[in-house]
C-alpha cells in the first residue's frame, strides 16, 4: 500500500480522543507545554488570533485567558466532531468562536488579526495548498502583526533515536516526512513575510516559528 500523504483531516474517532492521545504521548504534560508555548507568543490583553486547524479547542482557551474580554480569537476548522468539541471545551469564553471553513480556500479576513496560528496542522497539506494557508494569513493578520507556526521543525529523521524515528515513520504521514526537510522560511518569505524567530523544544525536534508581516509591504 502507498504511504498515506496527509493525516490532518482527522475522522470522528479521532477527533473523540484527540486530547487524550496527546496527553497519553506527553505523559501528561501536554498542557504544561502549549501553555509554555502560548506564553512565548507575547499575546497582550485585547488583542485578536485566528487558529487555523483549531482541533478542539484546547489551545484557543488558553490563548482566550491571554486577550482578556476585549480581545477575540476565532477558530477555523473542517471537522465537525472537531468543532463540537471546540465549542464544548470554550463554552465558559464569550470571545471565543469557531467557523466550518477550509483554511487553504480563500478566506474573508483582511488585516483583521494581531496574530494568526497554526498548530500542527500546516504540514499535511501539499506545498501549493501551504502556500494558500500562508497567503490567507498574510491576508488576514494586520501589518506589523505576526504568523506563528508550531509544527515539526527542519531536522534529519535519520539522527534521530530509534524508538522515536520507529514512532515518527509509523505513525505519521508522508507529507510529515517531508516537512522536515522544506524550507519554510522561504515560502514565507515568498509570501511577503520577514524578521523569523524560533523557539525549538523537544530535543530541537518541534519549533514554534514566528514570521512578521512588515508594516510597509515591499512590491
Ligand atoms: C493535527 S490536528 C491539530 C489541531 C490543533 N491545531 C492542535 O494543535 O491541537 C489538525 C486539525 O486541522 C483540521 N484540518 C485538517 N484539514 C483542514 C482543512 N483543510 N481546513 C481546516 N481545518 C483542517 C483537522 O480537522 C484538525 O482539527
Amino acid at each position: 500500500m502507498p504511504p498515506v500523504r496527509s493525516k490532518v483531516e482527522i475522522g470522528s474517532w479521532g477527533a473523540h480522543y484527540y486530547d487524550l492521545f496527546l496527553n497519553v504521548l506527553s505523559l501528561g504534560r501536554y498542557s504544561h507545554f502549549i501553555r509554555h508555548v502560548i506564553e512565548k507568543m507575547d499575546i497582550k490583553p485585547g488583542q485578536s488570533i485566528l487558529d487555523l486547524g483549531s482541533g478542539t479547542g484546547r489551545n484557543d482557551c488558553f490563548m482566550a485567558e491571554k486577550v482578556g474580554s476585549r480581545g477575540r480569537i476565532v477558530g477555523l476548522d473542517i471537522s465537525d466532531e472537531m468543532l463540537g468539541r471546540a465549542l464544548k471545551h470554550c463554552c465558559k469564553y464569550t470571545n471565543i468562536s469557531f467557523k466550518k471553513q477550509r483554511i487553504e480556500l480563500p478566506l474573508t479576513y483582511k488585516e483583521e488579526f494581531d496574530k494568526v496560528f497554526i498548530s500542527f496542522t500546516l504540514h499535511g497539506f501539499e506545498d501549493d495548498r501551504k502556500l494558500g494557508i500562508i497567503h490567507n494569513a498574510h491576508q488576514a493578520v494586520k501589518p506589523g502583526g505576526a504568523f506563528y507556526i508550531l509544527d515539526y521543525s527542519e531536522f534529519d529523521l535519520g539522527r534521530m533515536w530509534f524508538p522515536l524515528r520507529w514512532a515518527f515513520t509509523r505513525w505519521e504521514c508522508q507529507l510529515a516526512v517531508e516537512f522536515l526537510k522544506l524550507d519554510i522560511k522561504e515560502m514565507l518569505r515568498s509570501q511577503g513575510f520577514t524578521n523569523f524567530e524560533e523557539e525549538f523544544s523537544l530535543k530541537g525536534h518541534l519549533r514554534l516559528l514566528k514570521a512578521v508581516k512588515p508594516l510597509v509591504s515591499t512590491p
